[in-house]
């Protein structure tokens, strides 16, 4: 899929057929997609555990239930739960910057050497930087962009998915990750049982009131020519409320035993 048409085509699924299973190999092209996003300092926070629904035993899985993902950890026969390994930068040490130095990324050009990364980054920038408040946050952002590009990913191989919330200590129980790693949110993955429309793009709020040019105040303006464009290359697409979601979700619910 074109990449503008996919993504405005992702939708958070929330119905996957129960039963397909998801190829093992297109759960590592999303990891894959992960590994390659852009990264600060070329760190690498994100950290994921792959669980197959069906290895969680019947009663773990109801403990890891609440009440805004329920249905969908069910019904996902994947589950990728992310974390940030926010002991990364202490450990490598500045060693996968010296990376980007000895492979002629970052150069002299701009500053760069090993003594630089070495006696002026690591100490004087990250390892400050992991003592700060605002470090699990950083953390986390980074984390964001990568697990965008597997969520894409997930979609240009045909398959649904939807992020959630999920309870680290039940999880934790069974895949025993290690205590530095902050535990953010699952990636339920499988074959979506809803249409490709899966009832329109999802409200937003006005662009104006999020973007701003200059100044806080002043909205970014919004060229309905672009607008145009973009709805012609399929990223911005028709907007929920679409005509038959109510009679689909009806579907779903009998097909899925849900409650209507
Ligand atoms: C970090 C994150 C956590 C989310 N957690 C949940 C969740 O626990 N339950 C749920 O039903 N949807 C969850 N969602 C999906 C959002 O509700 C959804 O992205 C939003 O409504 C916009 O819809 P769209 O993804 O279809 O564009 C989450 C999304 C993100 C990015």
């Amino acid at each position: 899929m074109e990449f503008q048409e996919l993504i405005g085509t992702r939708r958070s699924i929330r119905f996957f057929d129960p039963k397909r299973p998801v190829e093992q190999e297109k759960i590592q092209k999303i990891l894959e997609a992960c590994l390659i996003a852009s990264c600060a300092v070329n760190a690498h926070w994100l950290r994921a555990i792959v669980v197959k629904r069906d290895d969680i035993p019947k009663a773990e899985l109801e403990k890891l239930k609440n009440p805004v993902q329920a249905v969908v950890i069910e019904l996902a026969p994947v589950h990728i739960y992310f974390y940030a390994d926010l002991g990364v930068v202490n450990r490598v040490k500045g060693s996968r910057l010296r990376q980007l130095v000895d492979a002629n990324i970052v150069a002299s050009t701009h500053g760069w050497s090993t003594k630089f990364v070495d006696e002026v980054v690591y100490p004087m920038i990250l390892k400050p930087m992991t003592e700060s408040p605002q470090y699990p946050a950083m953390a986390a952002f980074d984390c964001g962009i990568a697990a965008c590009q597997g969520l894409l990913m997930a979609f240009e191989q045909g398959l649904g998915a939807c992020l959630t919330a999920f309870t680290a200590p039940i999880i934790g129980a069974i895949t025993k990750p290690p205590a530095d790693w902050f535990p953010l949110y699952q990636l339920n993955v499988g074959y979506s049982l809803e249409s490709r429309e899966a009832g329109g793009q999802r409200p937003r709020p006005p662009f104006e009131e999020q973007y701003f040019l200059g100044k806080y105040g002043n909205p970014f303006p919004r060229d309905p020519k672009v607008v145009e464009e973009l709805k012609k290359s399929k990223m911005l697409q028709a907007p929920a409320p679409q005509p038959g979601r109510k009679e689909e979700l009806r579907r779903l619910a009998r097909q899925l035993n849900l409650p209507e």
